[in-house]
């Protein structure tokens, strides 16, 4: 077994962090915490409930009932497998909505925190991607990835995820869907994206012209070069 340390992937939106993370927690046996689900968490159950994610202190009032597994790669929300659910289009919307709100961005993130140290402690290795990982949640991560893609390469990954749940969608709604969220992303008052993430200690690792394979070697190599890994 390898020695507990942690990961963060952070990045825009399609740039491929999830399915580099997936991949990674496979090979190291490692516990995947996939903080963007807990947003789109989030925004399902205020979805369900009725409420108007516009609204803070409403949305900020109903994290209590909102109960959260990250477990073997599916989102359970009270219970519930919601990992396909919270795919869709409005969960995509609204998560970037509730994730500007400092109330819900406190919550989740001390809820990160504590499930990471959880992991660690019983010897695993945490990969988690996000949009504030290496910054916020996991401040002293061994590896601190950024990962991009070109404009071109996210829209086409995006109508890939899409097509693979089930979803039509048009080529033009995605455009203008990410970059909404980029928009909000980048530009919200707490913890946006980082726009120079290298003077933040990242690793910049634009993956538009790589296959999922070569990635996830440049990431096993630059562990070992850390040592976090052995040969
Ligand atoms: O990663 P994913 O696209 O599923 O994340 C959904 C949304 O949740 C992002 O667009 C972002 O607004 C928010 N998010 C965040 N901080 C994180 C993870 C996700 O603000 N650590």
């Amino acid at each position: 077994m390898s020695k507990a340390f942690s990961i963060a992937i952070d990045g825009p939106v399609a740039a491929g962090k999830g399915t580099i993370a997936a991949d990674l927690t496979n090979r190291l046996s490692g516990f995947y915490s996939y903080t963007g689900g807990m947003y789109r968490s989030v925004a399902l159950f205020c979805l369900e409930k009725g409420i108007s994610l516009e609204d803070e202190e409403k949305v900020a009032g109903i994290l209590p009932q909102v109960e959260i597994e990250l477990r073997d790669g599916k989102v359970i929300l009270n219970g519930g497998d919601v990992t396909a659910r919270i795919k869709e289009a409005d969960t995509a919307r609204g998560s970037s909505l509730v994730a500007m709100y400092k109330s819900v961005r406190a919550d989740l993130i001390e809820r990160q925190k504590k499930m990471a140290e959880e992991a660690m402690d019983k010897g695993q290795v945490v990969i988690a991607d996000g949009r504030d990982i290496g910054t916020n949640v996991l401040p002293n991560a061994e590896l601190k990835i950024f990962l991009t893609a070109s404009a071109d390469v996210r829209i086409e990954r995006e109508l890939g995820r899409y097509k693979k749940h089930g979803i039509v969608k048009d080529r033009d709604e995605i455009i203008e869907e990410i970059k909404k969220r980029d928009e909000r992303d980048y530009n919200r008052d707490l913890d946006p994206l980082s726009t120079d993430p290298s003077a933040l200690g990242y690793w910049v690792l634009d993956n538009s012209s790589q296959s999922e394979g070569e990635t996830i070697s440049m990431i096993i190599e630059e562990l070992k070069m850390k040592g976090l890994l052995n040969d």
